[in-house]
């Protein structure tokens, strides 16, 4: 069993590569997309802080999105491709930061704690696999550090994993 360590910086750049290293050995030898989503959620959930709900959403057939591994309260099993923070994520082929989910046209609300939202589209090259989705409990907790660093994390995923 792979160690995670105690990540240690204190930017959020050098918090991301950390994190990112981490992942890297949670992968090594493993390429099954269930148990690498599974154990990337919650090594997330464990590192990352001020979060409600860490983990995947993957597209089953091309109009909807399938609850997968995830970490945080029971959640919605099917999302619309185009509805909601996760399918606006895979209709737009881009990461949707929303600062406040209440202000968001179709927010999906699976827990009622949740203020704000990042999602990252699972890519490569043009087929979108799924969604990495982050739910936060406060306000504006995601910034462009955050995207770039879980977007890097995504990309990591799906590179490591048979999808
Ligand atoms: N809020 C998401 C639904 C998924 S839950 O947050 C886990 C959305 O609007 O798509």
């Amino acid at each position: 069993m792979h160690d995670v360590g105690t990540i240690e910086a204190t930017d959020k750049p050098g918090f991301y590569r950390e994190l990112f290293a981490q992942a890297e050995g949670l992968f090594h030898g493993e390429r099954d997309a269930i148990a690498n989503a599974a154990n990337l959620s919650a090594l997330i959930y464990g590192a990352v802080a001020d979060l409600n709900w860490a983990g995947f959403y993957f597209l089953k057939r091309s109009d909807e999105l399938v609850l997968g591994p995830f970490q945080g309260k029971v959640a919605c099993v099917r999302i619309p491709v185009g509805k909601g923070v996760c399918g606006s994520a895979v209709a737009q082929r881009r990461s949707q930061l929303v600062p406040d989910v209440h202000a968001f046209p179709g927010h999906i609300a699976c827990d009622a704690a949740s203020r704000s939202e990042l999602v990252v589209p699972l890519m490569r090259d043009d087929t979108v696999f799924g969604v990495l989705d982050l739910d936060s409990p406060l306000p504006g907790r995601f910034t462009a550090e955050d995207q770039a660093g879980f977007e890097a994390l995504a990309a990591l995923y799906v590179a490591a994993s048979d999808l």
